[in-house]
């Protein structure tokens, strides 16, 4: 069934989880409009809620009256959010407030030592549970400055040690070895921090910050969006427009591997706003060929590769993903998820450690997919199964909440 119309996506998940962070540190009230709608980013701001920062939210529109921090009465809950848990610590850090950070089952089950590490190393008082969450914050005698070689590429673990500079007016230093996606960095330089990069160095100066209110206009969620983008783009005689979509290009990663893969795509209207670019984006099917991917690829698609798998399946020859471990310690094993469940559909799909291949273009067969809990793997298969007409079941589909809980009724105007 073909996807024709024009929509838009509510605001990115990743910026909206940052321009929370970075308004309630910074002295005045402040307008955030076209927030993210799902629960990872209402997890953001309860627990900043529960910190003392009070907020009001009127129709996607939020103020938010930042600089005033208490310790909280209960610990934080971060439901299913990475990015809510590594960025909540590192500000936390930087404040010197004492806390409790967890999560959901999930979330209680990825890596923390990625972010306790190079805190404890600015002096922090941090740890974890055998480095997973939850998290337990005290108070330390001092931070420091500090320099950092990346070892894995994480734009959470990257934001969490800028967001504990900022907070304690500290120097951060962070080498990169792959470009990670630079919210953060512009979402700070756009209101006055003195924060630059240096080939793969990104450098935070200690900066006086005057006192103003803030106004954010987030673009919509590219990483939502790439459902859309995916199934327009593989199922014949769609033609689908999305109108005010972030197109930073840390993460066009998705855009520009579809584009390799033969996939009808214009951009039209590209534009700044907050120092972020913006346009709106025509997708429209053509005949696609599978290509290779590799490590450096990885972090601009890291949040699209469950629906690229399924654009995989329509494509002549071969999809190869290397370099994606990250991909095992996601909202699920991804890698697993996504190998298990088109399996079950009938593709021909090979997991390996660090990634998957997958061969088509293949006949979708109706399956019952296990989704692990995990919203991008829920809307993924949606998607196959729409492609192929086959409606799959799905175990859960609540979890889509977490990022995107407009996601089928946008679907269902959108099927012709
Ligand atoms: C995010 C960064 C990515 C991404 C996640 C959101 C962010 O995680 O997968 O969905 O907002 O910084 P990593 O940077 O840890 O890979």
């Amino acid at each position: 069934m073909p996807i024709r119309g024009s929509i838009t996506i509510p605001g990115d998940k990743s910026i909206s989880h940052r321009a929370l962070l970075i308004a309630s540190l910074i002295e005045g009230t402040h307008v955030i409009n076209n927030i993210s709608t799902g629960q990872d980013v209402e997890n953001t701001l309860k627990c900043l809620n529960n910190l003392g920062i009070r907020s009001a939210n009127n129709d996607n529109t939020l103020s938010i009256h930042g600089g005033n921090f208490k310790i909280p009465d209960e610990q934080l809950f971060c439901g299913n959010s990475g990015t809510a848990l590594r960025l909540l610590s590192g500000l936390l850090v930087g404040l010197n407030i004492q806390a409790k950070l967890s999560g959901d089952e999930s979330l209680l089950n990825r890596p923390m030592d990625r972010i306790i590490k190079p805190l404890l190393s600015m002096g922090a008082n941090i740890k974890g549970h055998n480095n997973y969450a939850p998290i337990i914050i005290k108070s330390s005698e001092s931070l420091k400055d500090l320099e950092y070689h990346m070892p894995i590429a994480s734009a959470q673990v990257k934001s969490a040690l800028l967001v504990a500079g900022i907070a304690s007016n500290k120097q951060i230093i962070i080498h990169e070895k792959y470009t990670t996606r630079d919210h953060t960095e512009i979402l700070l330089k756009n209101i006055g921090y003195n924060i630059y990069k240096n080939d793969s160095t990104i450098i935070l100066k200690p900066s006086n910050i005057p006192v103003k209110n803030l106004n954010f206009d987030i673009p919509g969620d590219i990483s939502s969006a790439a459902f859309f983008i995916g199934a327009a783009c593989m199922i014949p005689n769609s033609d689908l427009r999305i109108n005010n979509l972030l197109l930073n290009d840390t993460r066009m990663g998705f855009i520009k591997i579809l584009k390799k893969m033969g996939a009808g795509i214009i951009i039209h209207n590209s534009r700044y706003i907050n120092g972020e670019k913006v346009g709106d984006i025509q997708v429209y099917y053509k005949p696609l060929y599978g290509i290779n991917i590799t490590a450096e690829d990885i972090p601009s698609i890291i949040d699209e590769l469950p629906i690229l798998s399924i654009v995989a399946t329509q494509a002549e020859g071969m999809l190869i993903v290397s370099g994606a471990e990250e991909l095992r310690y996601k909202e699920s094993n991804r890698i697993e998820s996504i190998v298990l469940n088109l399996k079950k559909m009938g593709v021909k799909a090979i997991e390996k450690k660090d990634g998957f291949i997958i061969e088509g273009p293949s006949i979708l067969n109706k399956a019952s997919i296990q989704s692990y809990d995990d919203h991008r793997i829920s809307m993924a298969f949606i998607i196959a199964g729409i492609s192929s007409g086959a409606y799959n079941d799905i175990d859960n589909i609540d979890c889509i909440n977490s990022s995107y809980p407009e996601f089928i009724t946008t679907l269902k105007r959108v099927i012709r």
